[in-house]
């Protein structure tokens, strides 16, 4: 079959195409004949070779999040799985590719009228989206502030906070038009990335969802109202520093709180529930699948360069 590699770490030109084995399913595990590929922030800082030192290598398959039809089932799985149509997840690799591994733990049905190029657009960024949330104890009728909304998962975050009756939906983004994007997928204030530039926004928010983090991340602890609760979920500026326990420490009497938030900590059979209704919602357009665009699996190095170019709104997708 044909697959991505990545052949030299840097820039995209190191992934090319080749021939590769077919994947065959372990126990417990099923193929996927893949119609379309995520391509995520994760992906790019692999290939720029940044977690080279934590077991990826050069002549991997990158790519982890998938959607097709499943074509075999390993020892264990029912049958019945073959010729349906799935999102999955395929772990550290192998997803750049047109058949991909997951364990049945790692796969959700697709709902009728719901394609493929949708699923991988909402199926991790609006299940990360949800727990995020929740994780911040987020009720109807508080502000929220989402830093780096232009994302999949910032743009999953701003429509769930927004149908989830949110007071106001604040968002951080880099140019008016993909703030005007943003109010469109029901953002309220769009600020820019220090999060200013709206004299109509809230000066504090009850809940801040970080996609971002990096140097300025305290300053946005500063934006908390009192019993405020913000969440790192992604680190797409570098990890916060560690002055953030001391702007939470310097406003003791605010009650702040301040938390990462990773879905590798929900429990699985909860996970994959919230994606079966996550993913259902997006088949009955209560939430959308923002397509940045649709390339052939042959041009993901075209994919990571506009991914590195920080031109992409909401998710790329390579179809198979
Ligand atoms: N917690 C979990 O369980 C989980 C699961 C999956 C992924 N993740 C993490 O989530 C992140 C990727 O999410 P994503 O795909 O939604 O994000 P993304 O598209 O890579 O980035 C989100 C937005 O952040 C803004 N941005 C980029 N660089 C910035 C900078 N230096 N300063 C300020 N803003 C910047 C950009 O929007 P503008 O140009 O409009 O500002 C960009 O569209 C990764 O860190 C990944 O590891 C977490």
């Amino acid at each position: 079959m044909r697959a991505v590699k990545i052949e030299r770490f840097g820039d995209p030109d190191g992934m090319v195409m080749a021939d590769v084995a077919d994947p065959s399913p372990g126990p417990g595990e099923v193929v996927v004949a893949t119609e379309a590929v995520g391509v995520g922030g994760v992906d790019a800082v692999i290939r720029r070779g940044t977690l080279a030192g934590f077991g990826f290598e050069t002549g991997m398959v990158p790519g982890s999040e998938v959607a097709g039809v499943v074509t075999a089932v390993g020892a264990g799985v029912d049958t019945a799985w073959v010729g349906r149509s799935v999102w999955a997840f395929t772990g550290r690799d192998g997803g750049y590719a047109e058949r991909a591994v997951a364990g049945l733990d790692d796969i959700t049905e697709l709902p009728a009228g719901l394609s493929a190029v949708d699923a991988v657009t909402v199926g991790s960024s609006a299940t990360v989206a949800h727990f995020a949330l929740a994780h911040a104890h987020f009720v109807p009728g508080e502000s929220v502030l989402v830093r780096g909304a232009a994302g999949s998962i910032g743009i999953s975050v701003v429509e769930l906070a927004s149908r989830g009756g949110a007071s106001t939906v604040a968002v951080t983004t880099s140019s008016p038009e993909r703030g005007e994007r943003l109010r469109e997928l029901g953002a309220t204030h769009v600020l820019d990335r220090s999060g200013d530039g709206d004299a109509a926004a809230p000066e504090r928010y009850d809940v801040i969802i970080d996609i971002v983090g990096g140097p300025a991340t305290g300053e946005f602890v500063d934006r908390l109202a009192a019993n405020g609760r913000m969440v790192v979920v992604g680190a797409v500026a570098g990890m916060p520093p560690a002055d953030v326990a001391g702007r939470l420490l310097a406003s003791f009497q605010q009650s702040r709180s301040f938390a990462t938030f990773s879905l590798d900590t929900i429990p699985v059979p909860a996970r994959n529930a919230a994606r079966a209704d996550l993913l259902a919602r997006a088949a009955k357009g209560d939430l959308h699948a923002v397509v940045h665009d649709r390339l052939p699996l042959d041009q993901a190095a075209e994919a990571h360069r506009q991914m590195d170019l920080g031109t992409v709104f909401g998710r790329i997708v390579l179809e198979a």
